[in-house]
Formats: C-alpha cells, structure tokens, sequence
C-alpha cells in the first residue's frame, strides 16, 4: 500500500499532537521489543515542530508518557562544523529541543558528530558510522542498522536527510553513513545516512509544513520523475513503514495516494 499522507489542519493544535502519538507508538513499540528507543532526526524545521510535540506534559494516560531514559537519538544527517556552530544540526536540535525538556526529567542519550576530523567529511561520517556500529552491533553481523524511527524533512527540491536529486550517493548500497563535499544546499560539507538505512527503519515519518512544500509534493505523490527524488525513493517503503505528517498548507491540491 501506498504510504500514509496525513494533512492537518494547523501545526500547533493539530499535526502536533498527532505527530506525539505516532513518536510515543513507536517508542511504546520499540521498548517493548529491545528496552530502547532508537531514533534518528534531521535538521530544518523538524527539531522545532519536534518540540510542539514532545514537548508538552502528559495526558497521564500509560501510551502518553515521553520517556527519555530510553531514548538514542542520532542524526539523519548533519554538517561537518563543530557543534556550537550555527549551521549544526545538534546545536539546533539542542536549542529548539532538547534543552527544553526539563532537568527533572530523565535526558535521552545523543550521538554526535566527532568533531576531530571536520576538514576531512569522509572521515567524520567513517567515525559516526563506527557510533552506530557499537550501538547496532558490527557491521560483519549485521547488514544495516535497524532504527526504531527516523525523523525526516523534505527539500524543495525533494531532497530528504543529505540525499539531494540524481547525486551517486543515492547509488550507495553498502555503507551505511556517507559523506557529500558538494551539498546543494550549503554548508557543501556533511554526512548523511544512506538510503538503504533509511528504508531499514521500522518506521519513516516525514514532517513536510507550509505553502513552500506543495509544488513538490505535488511531484513526488502525482508524478514519475518524483518517485526518484530521494523523498520518492525513500516512500517505496510503502504505507507499513513511511508517513507523512503535512499540514494544509503543504498539502494544496496533491491528490492523496
Ligand atoms: C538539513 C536537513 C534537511 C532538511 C530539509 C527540509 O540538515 O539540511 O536535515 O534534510 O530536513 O532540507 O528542511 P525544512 O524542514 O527546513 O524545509
């Protein structure tokens, strides 16, 4: 089946909450299976939207409680600058985010970038790889990591983590993070995870919001040449696994898979 398209009526009051309770399934989900909750986020809009929705109290219900103890949150993708750089993804996720939770709370635990070899991109993703591969097992035993969640944006151009339209790394089947010198969208430097560990996911859910987003995915829901942007690439994981939280304004005049 085709992936789930959901257009809310507004982020706040709407796709908010409604993204909360998809997040808090798969953290429910996930503990039970392994006691942890594996989650991967990426940059733009997301980490702000991402606090609308985690951050608010409990309804008290069991299902409704965030628990952060359990949480590993890595990157989809990220910039090869230092992390108090005002282009890191970590240091947005940190402002809009995580440092809003509050300190009586148990604090998830979060994988970042080394910071050592910045000049060098493939190094930085060869080391956040080898993060992964101590938290997912080696990667002679395992073919890709299995990520409980990620958390993903949509370009205009249909990019989606550091995937950008018709680039080789789309072709890349084995490693599992990639480096890009020549990113459309600066910084040119970052790493990014690969689509087959993308498509490993349990689940994918797209957050894609404003009237900026809807000529593409008007491409990516309606037409040939948009199933191989990445984000298209990405939706053959079908409606088990991929969802995209829009909201109105986003959603104008796509016709619903
Ligand atoms: C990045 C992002 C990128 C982002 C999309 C959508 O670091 O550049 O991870 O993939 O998610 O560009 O961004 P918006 O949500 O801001 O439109």
């Amino acid at each position: 089946r085709p992936p789930n398209l959901y257009s809310f009526a507004d982020i706040d009051s709407d796709l908010a909450p409604n993204l909360r309770k998809y997040v808090l399934d798969q953290q429910n989900e996930a503990c039970k299976r392994h006691g942890v909750f594996r989650i991967a986020v990426s940059g733009g809009s997301l980490p702000k939207t991402l606090a609308k929705a985690l951050l608010p109290p409990s309804n008290g219900s069991e299902e409704d409680k965030v628990d952060f103890s359990k949480w590993q949150i890595f990157y989809a993708d990220e910039r090869c600058v230092p992390l108090n750089h005002e282009d890191s993804n970590h240091k947005l996720v940190q402002e809009e985010w995580l440092n809003k939770i509050p300190k009586e709370m148990a604090q998830p635990e979060v994988f970042t970038i080394s910071e050592e070899h910045l000049d060098d991109a493939q190094e930085t993703a060869d080391e956040y790889e080898q993060k992964l591969v101590s938290v997912f097992a080696a990667r002679d035993s395992v073919k890709l990591p299995l990520f409980d969640l990620i958390l993903l944006g949509c370009g205009p151009d249909g990019h989606t983590c550091s995937l950008f339209p018709d680039h080789p790394l789309l072709r890349e089947q084995d490693a599992w993070v990639l480096s890009i010198s020549d990113s459309p969208k600066p910084p040119a430097k970052r790493i990014t995870l690969s689509l087959p560990v993308v498509l490993a996911a349990a689940k994918v859910g797209f957050v894609a919001t404003g009237g900026g987003k809807k000529d593409v995915l008007k491409k990516i829901f309606e037409t040939e040449e948009g199933s191989k942007l990445p984000c298209g690439l990405v939706n053959e994981g079908g409606g088990e696994k991929v969802s995209w939280f829009c909201d109105q304004a986003a959603t104008e005049g796509v016709s619903f898979p």
